[in-house]
């Protein structure tokens, strides 16, 4: 098959996790017969400092016209002075809202090898495989802001059809994994949340075959910690699915592990790791390149209609992990490019097994 997918590596550690998964989706499309065509774009802080604007208006246009987008991390310190008037995440959240993204799928997985890494008892963690559904062109983020010298506020601001479409994605996707939908909201206090509930409610109906529980922001932070292996899908508004996911990262024992596919209706998908540009570690060659890859195996299911070759990345990365192959944030000395060479080696590995067979 033929694809188009733009590059946007961003900033920090962006480009460094972003070369990594490129150079697996070149392997993916060289032993499949592929012809998949990357080209690189500015965004974020980088293109600040070239252009003056986070989401430069080529960017944009490359990236509508695309088969999929592959985005690394945008921001750092260098601009992040609370007074400036352009920052980074503006253009990335420009690029969400654009491409019109609004369901940001995040599945949590705990490798058995690394759940002595986490700081919960290796116990509690068995069997954790949750996938988080969080709107993602919604909520705080994109309501109205306004500021004086001494007051501000952020309009949270959600309309049924917004929390329709973003739960029946959940249940959707909850029909091919444990049939199991926790829907989280603030609605003892949120008047939004009210009505995120009830609309999680309503389109329940639809899918007879799927439990539906709803769980409180607060309570769930806890569960999650305390009976991780209880939940299948959780979906939730954009602030609570941004905090929640960070947290759910210390049950992996690194947010350099996960991965993100953020889909809309027919249009490109967005593909990031969920962590940031790293500034305290950018540069050095040893970022963790397992979120921005499996990234790509997410990619290569929801845009590219490669589910095989998804399941290959995936499992060639269950195996670096399972040989030790580690970047420092997992307790590990390997580099960017030694695990990424580790994934390398284990796909043509994959692929010799299946020549033999
Ligand atoms: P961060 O995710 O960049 O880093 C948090 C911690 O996790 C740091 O100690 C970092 O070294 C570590 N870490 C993150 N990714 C790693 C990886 N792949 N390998 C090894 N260690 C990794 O969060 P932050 O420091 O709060 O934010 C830094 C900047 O990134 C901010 O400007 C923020 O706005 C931006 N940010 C961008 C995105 C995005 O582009 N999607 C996401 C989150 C934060
Ligand atoms: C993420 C990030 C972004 C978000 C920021 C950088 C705008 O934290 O992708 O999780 O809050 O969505
Ligand atoms: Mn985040």
């Amino acid at each position: 098959m033929k694809a188009r997918i733009a590059i946007l590596p961003g900033d920090g550690i962006g480009p460094e996790v972003t070369a990594a998964a490129v150079s697996v989706l070149r392997d993916v499309a060289a032993r499949g017969g592929h012809e998949f065509s990357f080209s690189e774009h500015l965004i974020g802080g980088c293109a600040i400092d070239a252009q003056g604007d986070p989401l430069p208006a080529e960017t944009l246009i490359v990236a509508k016209q695309a088969d999929a987008v592959l985005l690394g991390a945008v921001g750092g310190p260098r601009w992040s002075d609370p007074k400036a008037k352009v920052r980074p995440e503006q253009g990335l959240l420009r690029l969400r809202a654009e491409l019109g993204v609004y369901a940001n799928l995040r599945p949590v997985r705990v490798h058995p090898r690394l759940a002595e890494l986490s700081p919960l008892k290796s116990d509690r963690l068995g069997g954790v495989d949750l996938l988080f559904v969080r709107e993602l062109t919604g909520g705080a983020y994109f309501g109205a802001k306004t500021r004086t010298a001494d007051t501000a506020t952020d309009e949270t601001r959600y309309t049924t059809p917004e929390v329709e479409r973003v739960c029946r994605r959940a249940f959707q996707l909850a029909r091919s994994r444990g049939r199991r939908v926790t829907s989280v909201d603030k609605a003892n206090v949120l008047e939004t949340s009210r009505l995120w509930r009830e609309t999680a409610q309503r389109v329940a109906h639809e899918f007879p075959d799927v439990a539906l529980e709803h769980q409180l922001v607060d309570s769930m932070a806890m569960l999650l910690l305390t009976r991780p292996a209880a939940y299948d899908v959780i979906v939730t508004e954009n602030l609570f699915g941004d905090i929640l996911t960070d947290e759910a990262a210390a049950l992996v024992g690194s947010l350099g592990l996960l991965p993100s596919a953020s889909l809309g209706d027919g249009t490109s998908g967005l593909y990031e790791p969920i962590h940031g540009s790293a500034p305290d570690i950018a540069g050095r060659g040893v970022a963790n390149p397992i979120g921005a890859i499996l990234s790509v195996a997410m990619m290569l299911r929801y845009s590219l209609d490669l589910p095989e070759e998804a399941g290959r990345v995936e499992a060639a990365v269950d195996r670096v992990i399972d040989a030790g192959v580690l970047t420092r944030d997992l307790g590990g000395e390997a580099g960017t490019r030694e695990v990424t060479a580790a994934v390398l080696a284990q796909l043509a590995a994959l692929a010799a097994t299946r020549e033999a067979a």
